[in-house]
């Protein structure tokens, strides 16, 4: 009955975790979850404000496919002041949500057949929106001592004649690692060797500790016109619920993009897109200091796991995810097809702490903890981590 691509789809890892710890929660137990990338905070009042009066003033009618022109105004001037790029106002398009802006990008590049290269460890959603748009994720290993960056040399050791797209998340979910200037040139220069374009999600650029980040598309013209960046508002300004993203691109592309959103969803939702011109606007202060307070969290966190034994971890430099290596303890778990699952189970079980296996992002080696929680509850939830590995 179904269309055989969802044959290869699997459900969310990250939505079984909370739907798990919703039931634990149901049954009277006290959780601490670290295992869902949102921001604790709340949407800053001034965004909320616009969203607001969008309401009050009739500003609730279809507009343009590719979002308002005003929000789209907004973007421009932050990825000129912030990212030193230039897009004309026809280059980008707002959508609902970075998941949105990707799966459109995805639907516009994609024949069947096509393959996208995504090094591991990778955001889950990846590897699943590609089939669901008939593309073939090509999973490509990466080294730890790099940080799990992919180098030129992986990357071009990957490419087949079908491979279209190269999926780049920078800073990284679920490392936190942030690539050099150096690096992303040489990845550039691959793919432009090599007729590949660049899908660029940088939805967690703002969330970076050490003002290292740098735009892909920022690094020449021809990087530009290879790349379609992908960013959004719900990590940055804490509009998770809100649902918009956005994307940069060529006129092309954005072209198809827009098309494509035009007749799946006409466009996302104006009081949103009035919230998120709010925010890119007003609040730019709120936001850095949401981005100090996860700082303080990250280090923290960083140095209570640092005292605990035999686990080894990416230090993160921006978004707000640790990867944490307990490979050291697999001899000591029976388990049938994922270690990382049944290390997440029993610690949730036994020490009502919700993380996820690294198996979401391809690495059965791993667990990834969140900071974008209250600080007792990581701080605690790390003292717990300490507690299930000792007892094993
Ligand atoms: C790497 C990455 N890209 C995209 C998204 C989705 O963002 P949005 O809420 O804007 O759809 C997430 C959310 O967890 C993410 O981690």
């Amino acid at each position: 009955m179904l269309s055989k691509k969802l044959d290869q789809v699997t459900p969310s890892y990250t939505i079984e975790i909370s739907t798990k710890v919703n039931e634990l929660k149901n049954e009277g137990m006290d959780i601490i979850n670290l295992s869902i990338g949102e921001p604790d905070f709340f949407t800053p009042k001034q965004a909320q404000n616009k969203g607001i009066e969008a309401i009050y003033n009739n500003r609730t009618k279809y507009d343009a496919a590719a979002g308002l022109k005003e929000l789209r105004k907004a973007i421009q001037d932050k990825l000129r002041e912030e990212n030193n790029v230039h897009y004309d106002l026809d280059e980008i398009v707002v959508s609902s949500g970075a998941k949105h802006s990707i799966t459109n990008t995805l639907i516009a590049l994609l024949d069947p057949g096509d393959e996208v290269i995504i090094p591991k460890p990778f955001w889950v959603s990846y590897s699943e929106m590609i089939k669901m748009t008939s593309g073939i994720p090509v999973l490509v290993e990466t080294d730890k001592n790099n940080d799990f960056k992919i180098t030129a040399e992986e990357l071009e050791n990957a490419i087949s004649t079908k491979t279209k797209l190269l999926l780049i998340n920078n800073p990284s979910n679920p490392t936190g690692a942030i690539y050099t200037k150096d690096e992303l040139k040489s990845i550039i220069k691959v793919c432009l060797d090599n007729n590949v374009y660049i899908l660029a999600d940088e939805i967690y650029e703002k969330i970076c500790y050490a003002d290292n980040f740098t735009s892909i598309a920022s690094l020449s013209k021809e990087a530009k016109e290879i790349t379609i960046t992908i960013n959004g508002l719900s990590k940055s300004a804490a509009m998770t619920g809100w649902r918009i993203g956005y994307s940069a691109s060529s006129k092309k592309i954005a072209k198809a993009i827009s098309t494509i959103q035009g007749h799946l969803v006409s466009h996302p939702s104006t009081i949103s897109q009035w919230t998120a011109y709010g925010a890119l606007t007003l609040c730019g202060d709120e936001m850095k200091k949401m981005v100090g307070i996860y700082k303080e969290r990250r280090d923290k966190a960083v140095r209570l796991l640092s005292k605990i034994d035999n686990i080894s971890f990416i230090n993160p430099q921006g978004a707000f995810y640790i990867f944490i290596d307990i490979s050291a303890f697999k001899n000591k778990f029976n388990y049938r097809d994922s270690y990382s699952v049944e290390f997440c189970k029993r610690f949730l079980e036994n020490y009502n702490v919700a993380i996820v296996p690294g198996i979401a992002f391809g690495i059965d080696d791993y667990v990834r903890i969140v900071y974008c929680a209250d600080i007792n509850d990581v701080l605690e939830g790390i003292r717990r981590l300490e507690e299930f590995i000792q007892s094993l």
